[in-house]
């Protein structure tokens, strides 16, 4: 059987910015943000977005688009290594982590899209009543299992059509229309009284609030950098695989991060005026899973033609949620048909099955040990899992593919390229899993603050010393 291959050019990136774009983007992005400071937290997210995640973002899709397998079989191809090929299996479960809360907020998303629509009719959207409390019942228990199981129901659809007829299809229709809406939502919240201090709140660097914070929201600027970009997830490696023709892949991934960050900052400019504009200042809320469902419907419950606005934001939500959660789905169903050569609806089948109850565990989500397990595995488990996936990935372009990973960007690519991927290889070799070990370790609480600098320093110095040398070879460049 031969392997599945983007039908265009333009399928690949928007299937690789629709994976990008979703929930990351709309629903954690504010919250994060509004949790660190508004401003101070944007100019260090944008940062690693650029100096971190688009070089992570060329890693993941020369590994991808070389191997041309799922990540178990391009680490194991690719370096001649059934360790590596085990490695592999760690994307695996990843992904199924991620799928697993994923959908449950999907669900919700489903939920109050559907709830929205209702209102349409006439009579209220329920939420509108008593936000707070509404979201508490509709976060976890049956209902949130049941919402799961239909977000899952569709993401599997998609994913069932298979690369051409599913994913790039239904990621063609959703990201323009994910755009648009967002675009006209932003145009429309700027017009409400509150935007003033709402784009001072969220737009306004101060350069001395930055420095003082800094330490603080490194872990969590690069937990949401990783997450937003699919990083560390394999997912890219999967998409990368399906690539059969030489392109620029720096263009394409710079394409993809701009869109996403787009994105991101767009849902900022719609979420943020409507909370300044009903009096919530968002570094005061407690900020949190909830923080999108109960500040916006409290919002959205104060505007007229309020169900209408609703309908459209949860509308476009839904598409952005689908398209990401499609690109997680894909990670096992291709493991299983790659190395297991499952059909593919069989695998599907297969995934979907064990996502039904790691997903329901997490709808359920009960305490254990006095943590809850939906914010564990939505928060801790995954930044953790990203970070530590994205800085193997690095790795291993940098010291097992070495030259084969310069020679692989530089295929379809133009002059520019060639200047960069050298110290690309470095950066990905040396600077930036140093930069991903500290920000783990920050994740795990450990005061990173005095080993960052001069770690990174000499990094730095080391890759220039080496990339000096690298160059002296002429062979090599
Ligand atoms: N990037 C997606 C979002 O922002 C989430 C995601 C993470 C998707 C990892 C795939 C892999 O919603």
């Amino acid at each position: 059987m031969t392997r599945e291959t983007w039908a265009t050019r333009a399928g690949f990136i928007l299937a690789a910015a629709g994976s990008a774009v979703g929930l990351g983007n709309i629903w954690r992005f504010p919250w994060v943000t509004a949790d660190n400071g508004g401003s101070a937290f944007l100019l260090v997210y944008l940062a690693i977005v650029l100096l971190v995640g688009v070089p992570g973002l060329l890693g993941e899709f020369v590994l991808g688009r070389r191997g041309k397998k799922s990540p178990v079989g391009a680490f194991r191809d690719l370096s001649g290594s059934r360790t590596w090929g085990l490695w592999g299996v760690f994307y695996v479960v990843t992904a199924i982590a991620l799928i697993s809360f994923y959908s449950v907020v999907g669900g919700w998303i489903l939920r109050y899209f559907g709830e929205s629509a209702l209102g349409l009719a006439g009579a209220q959207p329920a939420y509108f009543t008593e936000p707070g409390a509404y979201f508490g019942a509709a976060s976890a228990g049956l209902d949130a299992l049941g919402f799961h199981l239909l977000f899952l129901g569709l993401t599997a659809v998609v994913v069932y059509a298979g690369v051409r007829r599913g994913i790039e299809l239904g990621t063609k229709v959703m990201m323009p229309a994910v755009l648009a809406l967002l675009i006209g939502l932003a145009v429309w919240a700027g017009t409400r009284p509150g935007a003033a201090e709402a784009y001072a709140f969220y737009l306004s660097f101060d350069l001395a609030t930055i420095r003082a914070n800094f330490f603080d929201v490194l872990g969590p600027a690069a937990g949401q950098a990783l997450f937003t970009l699919s990083l560390g997830a394999g997912t890219m490696i999967t998409y990368a695989s399906y690539i059969d023709e030489d392109r620029s892949l720096p263009f394409d991934g710079t394409v993809i991060a701009v869109l996403n960050t787009l994105v991101g900052v767009l849902a900022g400019l719609v979420v943020f005026p409507l909370l300044f504009s009903l009096g919530v200042d968002p570094s005061q809320t407690a900020p949190g899973p909830g923080a999108l469902f109960v500040g916006l419907a409290g919002a959205f419950s104060q505007l007229p033609a309020g169900a209408l606005v609703a309908t459209a934001f949860f509308g476009v939500v839904v598409l952005a949620a689908l398209s990401s959660s499609i690109s997680m789905l894909e990670i096992p169903v291709s493991f299983l048909v790659d190395e297991y050569g499952l059909s593919r609806p069989q695998a599907v089948a297969l995934v979907t099955v064990a996502v039904v109850v790691t997903g329901g565990i997490c709808a359920i989500n009960p305490t254990i040990a006095g943590v809850g397990v939906f914010g564990f595995v939505a928060g801790p488990l995954v930044d953790t899992l990203l970070t530590a996936g994205l800085a193997a990935v690095l790795v291993f372009v940098g010291w097992v593919m070495g030259r084969d990973a310069v020679t692989e960007l530089r295929s379809g690519a133009g002059g520019v390229t060639d200047a960069l991927a050298t110290p690309w290889l470095l950066a990905a070799g040396v600077v930036l899993p140093i930069f991903l070990l500290f920000t783990l370790l920050t994740n795990f609480g450990v005061d990173a603050s005095i080993g960052f600098w001069p770690t990174v320093g000499v990094a730095v110095l080391v890759a220039a010393a080496a990339f000096l040398g690298v160059r002296t070879d002429r062979s090599l460049v």
